[in-house]
């Protein structure tokens, strides 16, 4: 098929955490690119460092034949960025040699399939390097700034509601506090939803810090009224309490953080990063102590991130994968390909970069959560109260700063 559009070869990348629905993008990106649009698609290994190492792979009807359902991604991935990366045990700027191997490889337009950070290096290629990129939003954290939709996320609420859902029978059978904790990052999408999804009683979120006395009371009423002796609390990975939160957001505790995580990266091996002890156990320990009620921790972990993607991650994949090589073949770069309502449409990277997409507090989940009875942290007047000073926030789903 002779190829009248400007862009003649793409290559792909995906970068930052893996998640279920990169090889259903991948694949996407692959068949429309070639068969309808006659275009030569080259595959980048392991994200950004591959393109630094210059390792690639070819993209073509075979290397993404029978790929759409299976997790994880044929190209690799990492979490380096060109502008920070560890070369030889210093952390050097590889802009440069990243955009002269995409030249040298024949690359008309980068396509980076990742989240936030992945759209900050993406950016940054064309912004200091003059290299044309176009992005995906791929994370099950659900925090990409100016899509409502990222991929991964719902083969991730699925696999979390499935555990949920196991953790009910064995939590009642034995009368137990259940503390599950789910990824997120900093960002609540994934324990709200999976949580509302899976019938959590208690559902604690970044964006809503929480009082303990309120968590304690709650348990201990449901267990008084309504004789229900388990619970189920559903705790995304990086919910504070309120005396964190206030403690996180004083400048001297901020400098004391970049102090301990300098001491953790010199104490672990060179490119490994040390875990704290979960917040979910910290919980489970006070919520034993406090409610007199035997309680057990489950850390979904990186469960959350593998295996088969769901209908609608492979229907969504498919559906970004092949509009972005529409838009390549109209010559619009440096966008990410968004979902806005029922439509796919190209948002301007200089206009995701910087911005993170927090729960707000006025979201339709956290009053349904409410409606149901959840337990989100506060006692239900508290919440009220801070939902009282809250602006309406104009279209949320378009990602807004809300922090
Ligand atoms: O961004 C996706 C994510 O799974 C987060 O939810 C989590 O905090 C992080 O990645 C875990 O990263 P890693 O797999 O590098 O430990």
């Amino acid at each position: 098929m002779p190829n009248e559009s400007r862009t003649r070869c793409i290559g792909v990348l995906t970068s930052g955490g893996d998640c279920p629905g990169l090889n259903a993008a991948i694949r996407g990106i692959t068949k429309a690119a070639i068969s309808r649009h006659g275009m030569k698609v080259v595959g980048i290994m392991d994200g950004f460092r591959g393109l630094v190492e210059n390792r690639t792979m070819p993209l073509n009807l075979e290397t993404t034949s029978g790929v759409l359902t299976v997790g994880g991604t044929l190209l690799g991935t990492a979490r380096d960025k060109p502008h920070k990366m560890l070369m030889g045990g210093k952390v050097m700027d590889m802009t440069r040699t990243a955009v002269d191997n995409a030249r040298m490889i024949g690359i008309d337009c980068l396509v980076c399939l990742g989240g936030g950070g992945t759209q900050k290096n993406a950016w940054q290629l064309h912004a200091e390097g003059g290299l044309d990129v176009l992005t995906l939003p791929k994370t099950i954290d659900n925090d990409v700034a100016g899509t409502d939709v990222s991929f991964g996320f719902d083969t991730a609420v699925q696999i979390c509601t499935e555990a949920i859902d196991r953790l009910h029978t064995t939590a009642t059978s034995h009368d137990r506090i259940i503390v599950v904790e789910v990824m997120g990052h900093n960002a609540g999408w994934l324990a709200l939803a999976s949580g509302i999804a899976g019938g959590a009683d208690v559902i604690l979120i970044p964006e809503i810090p929480y009082e303990m006395d309120a968590v304690v009371d709650y348990l201990q009423e449901r267990q008084r009224r309504h004789g229900k002796r388990f619970s189920i609390v559903c705790v995304a990975e990086g919910a504070m309490s309120v005396e964190e939160a206030a403690q996180a957001a004083s400048k001297k505790a901020a400098r004391k953080a970049e102090r301990d995580a300098a001491a953790a990266a010199d104490a672990a091996p060179e490119g490994y990063r040390l875990v704290k002890e979960s917040l979910a156990s910290r919980l489970a320990r006070d919520l034993q102590q406090r409610t007199r009620t035997e309680a057990r921790v489950t850390s979904l972990g990186h469960v959350q991130r593998g295996g088969v993607p769901t209908s609608a991650d492979r229907l969504l994949t498919t559906r970004l994968g092949t509009s972005a090589v529409d838009l390549l073949a109209r010559g619009v770069y440096n966008v990410m390909v968004a979902v806005q309502g029922d439509r796919i449409v190209p948002v301007p990277l200089d206009q995701v970069v910087g911005h993170k997409k927090f729960v707000p507090l006025d979201h339709d989940w956290i009053s349904a959560a409410r409606s149901v009875g959840t337990c989100l942290g506060l006692t239900d007047t508290v919440l009220q109260g801070l939902l009282d000073q809250t602006t309406p926030t104009p279209g949320w789903n378009h990602g807004q700063d809300q922090h």
